[in-house]
């Protein structure tokens, strides 16, 4: 049967889902149904994770057990930290955690994924573990130890901690939160999609990670919030913003942080990071990555209207880590240690009634063509 050829697949679904839904039109968001805001308002990144992977909100018993399993597994292997020892501290951190997350699967053979227990298990260690991956790397990097996690702290205030040897400032911890569930779950984007077409294959759920690791690494997905902070930083100050916003357009340069596959209207995830922002600003002291912003944002909107283009979830994140004192190039690491969350909730769903990924093509090449011998090519 002839089909249209979408570029890029827009529009065509890929999957039946109930994990999360998008209204592009109005610029809405829910994870099984609840909408964002409303999570951020009264849920944790942990509960969060429970209800997009099991489909509803733990009650109390289970609650605590999920809680208890994920801080029983938060510590990695010496042998994984060993690994990390041994690559290149000038790399990117999204290509250390998908290497260690990959070397992970080698550490939980099950291979089995109808194994429901094995699944929860694979599930836990990767939700867990990630933020340790990520906080170990950046402190070997510069040629510090790792920080093994603190059972008194919650899930963001022990990243900080693994970060810093330090608790964070009390608000960080919720602000940094919030930002994991904004980022925890996004229907059939580019790195989910990735992890489903592996999943597909029935691999195990590591390489599954692994697999949307590396698509969530490129500068047109989460790879954005890295670039945002970095034009924020070369503008430097809000009297250049309009001067650079035109130059950059008019030589038809994407804005990092603009722009999105479904929403038409600014993406309610940067609203709510927007406040976050001014929650931490007005707790903590202002950014002027800040001020830089809300210019891009003004001026953007000016050039940009008309074509549906507002800022995304990576527009005003970075503006966050900054100020957390976060370096730039963790902030994707960020991303993916939420959206674990997310992909691995698709893969168990998908597991429910899996189809291996084989789409088609439309062939544009030549048929009939002779062989030409090397020694009569032109
Ligand atoms: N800045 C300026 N113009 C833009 C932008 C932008 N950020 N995004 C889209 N446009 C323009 C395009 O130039 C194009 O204009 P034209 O029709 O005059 O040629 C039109 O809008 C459509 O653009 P496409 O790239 O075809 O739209 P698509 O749906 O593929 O874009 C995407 C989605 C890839 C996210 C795009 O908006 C983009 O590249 N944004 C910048 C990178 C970014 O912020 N990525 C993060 C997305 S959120 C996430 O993945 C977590």
């Amino acid at each position: 049967m002839p089909h249209d050829f979408m570029p890029g697949l827009a529009g065509v679904p890929a999957a039946k889902s109930a994990v999360s839904d998008v209204d592009g039109e109005r610029g809405v968001l829910v994870y099984r149904g609840i909408r964002v805001e409303e999570l951020c308002a009264s849920s944790s990144y942990l509960e969060t994770a429970y209800l997009l992977l099991f489909g509803q909100l733990p009650n109390r018993d289970t609650f605590t057990r999920w809680q208890q399993d994920i801080m029983h597994h938060r510590r990695v292997k010496y042998s994984i930290v060993d690994l990390m020892k041994c690559l290149p501290e000038q790399g990117h951190p999204m290509d250390a955690l998908q290497a260690a997350v990959a070397a992970l699967g080698m550490f939980y053979p099950g291979r089995n994924v109808k194994d429901v227990e094995n699944n929860y298990w694979s599930a836990v260690r990767l939700v867990a573990k990630l933020p340790t991956i990520v906080a170990t790397w950046a402190r070997l990097r510069h040629g510090n130890d790792a920080i093994p996690p603190r059972d008194d702290l919650g899930f963001s205030e022990n990243f900080f901690y693994m970060l810093t040897e330090t608790p964070p400032h009390p608000s960080w911890g919720e602000i940094f939160d919030d930002c994991l569930i904004l980022h925890a779950e996004h229907t059939m984007n580019a790195s989910t999609f990735t992890g489903l077409v592996t999943a597909s294959t029935l691999a195990d759920p590591y390489t599954v990670v692994a697999s949307a690791i590396g698509a969530l690494k490129g500068p047109l997905h989460g790879g954005a919030n890295e670039e945002v902070v970095l034009m924020l930083k070369e503008i430097g100050t809000p009297e250049r913003v309009p001067g650079y916003i035109d130059e950059h357009l008019k030589n038809k340069k994407k804005l990092m942080g603009f722009g999105h596959r479904v929403y038409k209207v600014k993406d309610p995830r940067a609203i709510i990071l927007q406040r976050l922002c001014e929650r931490l600003f007005h707790e903590c002291g202002t950014s002027p990555l800040y001020d830089i912003a809300v210019k891009v944002e003004q001026a953007a909107e000016e050039l940009l209207k008309g074509k549906g283009i507002y800022p995304n979830v990576d527009f005003y994140s970075g503006v966050i880590y900054d100020k957390m004192a976060i370096e730039t190039d963790l902030f994707t690491p960020l991303f993916a240690m939420a959206r674990v969350s997310g992909w691995l909730a698709h893969w168990l769903e998908q597991l429910r009634e899996n189809k291996l990924f084989r789409p088609d093509q439309i062939y544009a090449g030549d048929h009939n063509r002779p062989y030409v011998p090397l020694d009569q090519r032109a």
